[in-house]
Parts: structure tokens; C-alpha cells; sequence
């Protein structure tokens, strides 16, 4: 594997006394979709910060692309270019990010600070703002956003840099369903397009979601293990020892699924969830016929429902390109998905 950043035995203490990473050592591979989990405290900003040069290690190395990343290395000019063009964070909470007075200046920012010329600045900024779907927002102030547009917003600015590595600190916190959707979808087309994604969460389905590999820190601020997305999520036992479920929650199917519409130009049919069971033993019982019916009838309404609503979104969109012809047949499959809805509910009628 190519590894792109490297930890070495990296501890950090805050004002060199609160523990906050314990000797984590990692390397993540050039294009990987990688996530650190742990529970409240564990560390997990911590190490995204160490990673992306914002903190440096009490004990320990940071390096990228073989360059060590330390306060030291940052003070020259040219080590200090390579490392921010190439390595963005994006911030748990926006507001830390957001402080110019527009939204397309925040975009057009980091272009700044690269000497880029104004017109490939502004260029990459509107090409952005259409992939965020954000260019209606361009003139108003930042603090005049919701939390889910600054999360746009936030992204944006770093994406208009174009780095090749992007550090998320819990990206879906604050989101509603359809943007944390959104987000999913934002993430798997970064990574599709050859970047580095990596990501600080306590959200479970996401790095299921992300098929991540991922690292998982202790309470104590150690890593316990690294593993795919699903080693880590089936097992119990290290994530009840980490804090990251307790007896009582679990995940099943629906409460934990989220389906992507993708508007990007690929599809993921793969983002099964792994489903989480801590329900204790005598609790469980097999599912009847009927049971799983209604299991799946509950599924299908569902993606019924949203893939009618993406439909109509479709047809509108090529309405407004001015092709009738796709726009029409798009209509016509939004009314017919929308006719399948009292099907399932005759269906489901049926099963009560
Ligand atoms: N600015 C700070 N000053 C002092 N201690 C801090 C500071 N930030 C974090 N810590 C401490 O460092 C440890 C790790 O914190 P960190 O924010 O990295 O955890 P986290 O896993 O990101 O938690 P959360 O899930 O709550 O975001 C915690 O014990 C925390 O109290
Ligand atoms: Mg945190």
C-alpha cells in the first residue's frame, strides 16, 4: 500500500497533561476511505488535527508523503505550501471554518492563498458551488446560513483548493437525513475521483456505509484496532468495550439504513449495513414468513417513495434543460412509482 499519511507512536496531551492519544500508530494508503471511531473523549479530533498539521505530537511522528509534519517542517515556506495544497480539513463545527463575509469569497479563499489566477479561482469556486449545489447562497454571509448549508459551505472551501487528502471531523453531526445522504454520496464521488478521504466519527452505519477501513480508539486513547468497516462492526465485543454500543441499542435494517440517490455519475449498490445485535440471547427469536414480508414491504415502500421523489426531481431538471422528451418519460415513472404506494399499503393492510 502507498502510504500517504503516516502516525508513529503519536501521543498528545493537552497543555502537556490532559491525555488525549496514547501511541497510535497508522499509515493510510493514497486513495483509501479511511475513519477513526471512538467513543465521546477517545481522541478522535485529536488525531485528525495531529494528522492534518493543525496539533503536533508530545511523543511520536507525522509524516506525508515520507515528509515529517511538524512545527518544525511547517515553518519552511515550501514544505508548508506542499502540505496545505494537498491536505484539507473540514471542521466538526463550521463556524470555526466560515469567516469571510460571503460565501463565494470563502470559496474563493484558499485559491487566494495559492496566488491562483482570479478567473481559474472563480472557475474552480462556481464549478464547486454547482456540485454543492450551493450558487444561490453566494452572496449572503456565511452566519446567515443553516448548520447543514455552512456544512456545504464549509466543504466547499476546502474543496476549491482541490487537495488530495480531505479530513472530516464527524461530517454528519448537525445533518438532517437528506443531507447526510448527500454527504455519503459527496464522499464515495471524492474518493471515486482519487481522493484521499478520512474521517473522525462515532456514526456506526457511516463507516458502514463508506465500506471505510477503520481505526478504533479506546477510552484510554489507544488504538485498539484497525479493520475493514465490517470486521469492526461485527464485532461486538471491542465495541461494547470501547463504548460504541451498550446491551440496549441496536441496529436493525431500517433505523440504521440510509439509501443513496446518487447524483453524482456513479452508483454503489453495495451499502449494506451490518446489522449490530446486542438484544441478549433468550430475547431473539427467528422470524416468521409473515414477519420478513412486512420487514421488506416496509423496505421497498420506502426506496418506492424516495426513488418516485428523485424521479420527479429528474423530470424537472430536464425540463429545465429543455429536453421534454427525457423529462416526460421521467414524469411518467415518478406516477407510476407513485401508484405502486397504495399496493403496499393494500399489501401491508393485509399483514396487520
Ligand atoms: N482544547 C482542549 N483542551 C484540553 N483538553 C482537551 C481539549 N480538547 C480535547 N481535550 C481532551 O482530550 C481528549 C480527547 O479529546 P478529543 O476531542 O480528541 O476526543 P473525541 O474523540 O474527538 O471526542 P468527541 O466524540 O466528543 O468529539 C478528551 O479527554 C478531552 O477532554
Ligand atoms: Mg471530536
Amino acid at each position: 500500500m502507498d502510504e500517504i499519511i503516516k502516525a508513529e507512536g503519536v501521543s498528545y496531551r493537552y497543555y502537556g497533561s490532559i491525555p488525549a492519544l496514547a501511541g497510535v500508530s497508522l499509515g493510510i494508503g493514497a486513495g483509501e476511505r479511511f475513519a477513526v471511531i471512538g467513543a465521546n473523549g477517545s481522541g478522535k479530533s485529536t488525531l485528525l488535527q495531529v494528522l492534518g498539521g493543525l496539533v503536533f505530537p508530545s511523543e511520536g511522528t507525522v509524516s506525508f508523503r515520507g515528509h515529517e509534519v511538524s512545527e518544525k517542517s511547517l515553518r519552511e515556506k515550501g514544505f508548508l505550501r506542499f502540505f496545505r495544497e494537498r491536505v484539507g480539513y473540514v471542521f466538526q463545527d463550521s463556524d470555526i471554518q466560515l469567516f469571510c463575509p460571503t460565501v463565494l469569497d470563502e470559496l474563493l479563499y484558499g485559491p487566494q492563498q495559492l496566488s491562483m489566477a482570479e478567473e481559474e479561482a472563480r472557475e474552480r469556486a462556481f464549478a464547486v458551488m454547482q456540485m454543492l449545489n450551493i450558487e444561490n447562497l453566494k452572496d449572503r454571509p456565511p452566519y446567515m446560513l443553516s448548520g447543514g448549508e455552512k456544512k456545504r459551505v464549509a466543504i466547499g472551501s476546502v474543496l476549491t483548493m482541490n487537495p488530495e487528502v480531505l479530513l472530516f471531523d464527524e461530517p454528519t453531526n448537525g445533518l438532517d437525513p437528506r443531507t447526510q445522504c448527500f454527504l455519503v454520496e459527496l464522499l464515495l464521488a471524492l474518493n471515486e475521483a482519487g481522493k484521499t478521504v478520512v474521517l473522525a466519527t462515532h456514526d456506526l452505519s457511516l463507516i458502514g456505509e463508506l465500506h471505510a477501513r477503520v481505526a478504533v480508539l479506546s477510552e484510554d486513547h489507544w488504538l485498539e484496532k484497525t479493520g475493514s468497516a465490517e470486521e469492526v462492526l461485527e464485532d461486538e465485543e471491542l465495541l461494547l468495550k470501547v463504548n460504541l454500543i451498550h446491551e440496549h441499542i441496536h441496529f436493525h435494517g431500517k433505523t440504521a439504513h440510509r439509501h443513496l440517490h446518487s447524483h453524482f455519475p456513479f452508483h454503489r449498490h453495495e451499502n449494506h449495513i451490518p446489522h449490530i445485535h446486542t438484544i441478549p440471547e433468550k430475547e431473539k427469536q427467528p422470524m416468521n414468513e409473515l414477519d420478513k414480508l412486512k420487514h421488506l414491504l416496509h423496505h421497498w415502500q420506502e426506496h418506492n417513495d424516495e426513488h418516485a421523489d428523485t424521479y420527479k426531481e429528474w423530470s424537472q431538471k430536464m425540463s429545465a434543460l429543455g429536453r421534454q422528451d427525457l423529462a416526460g418519460v421521467l414524469d411518467a415513472l415518478y406516477r407510476d412509482a407513485s401508484k405502486l404506494g397504495t399496493l403496499f399499503e393494500e399489501a401491508m393492510r393485509m399483514l396487520k
